[in-house]
């Protein structure tokens, strides 16, 4: 929440000439990735960068929820990654080969918000330029209204300017980042016969992000490893009649009591027919027994999300038809992980599935070729998973060592499908997040039970 009508309408103006805070000002979450790791993926991105190049990264805006109530602040992912800062209205300049501020070279500038101690009595510390750059190490930063001045400074002598986030406008009353960003629009356009802006990323931070270096994996596992256990908790925990927004908020009580600060994306649980709904994210109806229920809910651990899905039998027993799809779509995802295998192309996981897939409902009747399989699976298989859900790519997305991606097929049989009614309102989804390695895939989020035998005997345990 802002805290300025706040502050107005309470009438606490007088107490609010606060000192600014002493230190201990910041603790870093001994978990979370270390300045070091930050400054490495900036010093990378720099050897990745044409002669004179220059990225510019904007973290994400403040956004109004509704009146003075905010939406929960979320960096943007590529600033996050190379910066590790969480304060809105930040940005951050790389420059291959340094450029000059306050009569000195340097080759990265943070920009961020001054310290206010109004603004610290109402939402808690902020770093400020100076607290910014000894602690995280960055070569120089500054305030964020001298983003303007700095960037006029730069006379681009080489044509290569990468923006990747510059779309990503502000909310109403977002006076900081919306200035920079005019500023830097402005000065893209002074400077256009100097300069190439672009956003494609595929083969320097999409090269980077896409392949997983060490902590990234160990922040991965984490966020799959509480999702998948949180899968767990609320499968015992339901009951025939469960509505879907409780369950939905047992999933997030799990992610948060074993320490995701976030879901990674919104949940959608969807009983009965609402199981077909591929991103049904309204969880308000009541499930009825014998209803199928497909959850696909994940946490976000240190900005990583995880992307979960299993589909239970509200019961605890799947019936003859529900059982014969979870059976064909296990077989799909089984053998769609195996495929992830270093050298082989992003696409083979989903060529195999998608094959098991057409064959499969051929042989239980619902379709006559291969090719009306799309009227019943009408997504791809696999996506990239990281900082995003669905992460940033590369040029070349050739599987190797590092990369995480989802599998995840499904069948989703509407009311009123063209074949026996006895298949309608049948939806399963079984996502798991799969991290490919020299030995082959390693699933991540393999804690919650796949095969529909230990889905209901995980179900059954609960009643004991
Ligand atoms: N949870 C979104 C997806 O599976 O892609
Ligand atoms: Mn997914
Ligand atoms: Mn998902």
């Amino acid at each position: 929440m802002r805290f300025s009508l706040g502050l107005f309408i309470l009438g606490f103006g007088s107490f609010c000439q606060a000192q600014l805070s002493q230190e201990p000002f910041w603790t870093w979450v001994p978990d979370k990735s270390a300045p070091p790791v930050f400054q490495a993926r900036r010093e990378r991105l720099r050897s990745l960068m044409p002669a004179g190049g220059i990225g510019v990264f904007f973290t994400n805006p403040e956004q109004a929820r509704n009146n003075d109530v905010d939406f929960a602040f979320r960096p943007d992912s590529n600033f996050l990654y190379l910066t590790g800062f969480e304060e809105p209205d930040s940005a951050v300049i790389v420059a291959k080969d340094g450029i000059t501020v306050d009569g000195k070279l340097v080759h990265e500038v943070l920009f961020c918000n001054n310290r206010d101690a109004g603004a610290e009595t109402w939402t808690g510390y902020r770093f400020g330029p100076d607290r910014a750059q000894s602690a995280m190490g960055y070569e120089l930063a500054v305030a964020n209204d001298r983003f303007k001045a700095v960037l006029d400074g730069i006379t681009p002598f080489s044509p290569r300017l990468q923006v990747l986030s510059p779309d990503t406008l502000p909310g109403r009353n977002r006076y900081a980042l919306s200035n920079m960003i005019t500023a830097f629009q402005a000065w893209a356009a002074t400077n256009k016969d100097k300069l190439e802006l672009t956003s494609r990323t595929g083969k320097t931070l999409g090269a980077m992000r896409f392949v997983k270096d060490s902590e990234e994996i160990r922040l991965m596992k984490k966020a799959c490893e509480i999702s998948a256990l949180s899968h767990v908790e609320v499968m015992k925990s339901c009951k025939p009649t469960s509505t879907e927004f409780e369950l939905s908020a047992l999933m997030e009580y799990g992610f948060k009591k074993h320490g995701c600060e976030y879901i990674g994306y919104p949940n959608i649980v969807g009983s009965g027919g609402n199981s077909c709904v591929l991103h049904y994210e309204k969880n308000e109806r009541t499930a009825k027994n014998g209803d199928l229920v497909l959850m696909d809910c994940a946490g976000e651990y240190h900005g990583y999300s995880s992307d979960v899905t299993r589909t239970f039998p509200v019961n605890g027993k799947y019936t003859t038809e529900q059982r014969a799809i979870y059976d064909l779509v296990y077989e799909a995802q089984e053998a769609g992980i195996q495929a992830c295998k270093s050298g082989s192309s992003f696409n083979t996981p989903h060529q195999v599935a998608a094959k098991i897939l057409g064959d499969g409902l051929i042989k239980l009747g619902i379709i006559k070729t291969a090719g009306e399989l799309g009227r019943y699976f009408m997504h791809g298989t696999s996506h990239s998973i990281g900082l995003d859900v669905h992460d940033l790519m590369t040029s070349d997305s050739t599987l190797r060592p590092g990369v995480m991606l989802t599998v995840e097929p499904g069948i989703y049989i509407k009311e009123g499908s063209p074949c026996d009614k006895k298949w309608w309102n049948i939806g399963v989804r079984i996502e798991d997040d799969i991290l490919v390695t020299e030995k082959g895939p390693v699933n991540m989020s393999v804690a919650a039970p796949r095969t529909s035998k230990d889905v209901e005997k995980l179900m059954a345990s609960k009643k004991k």
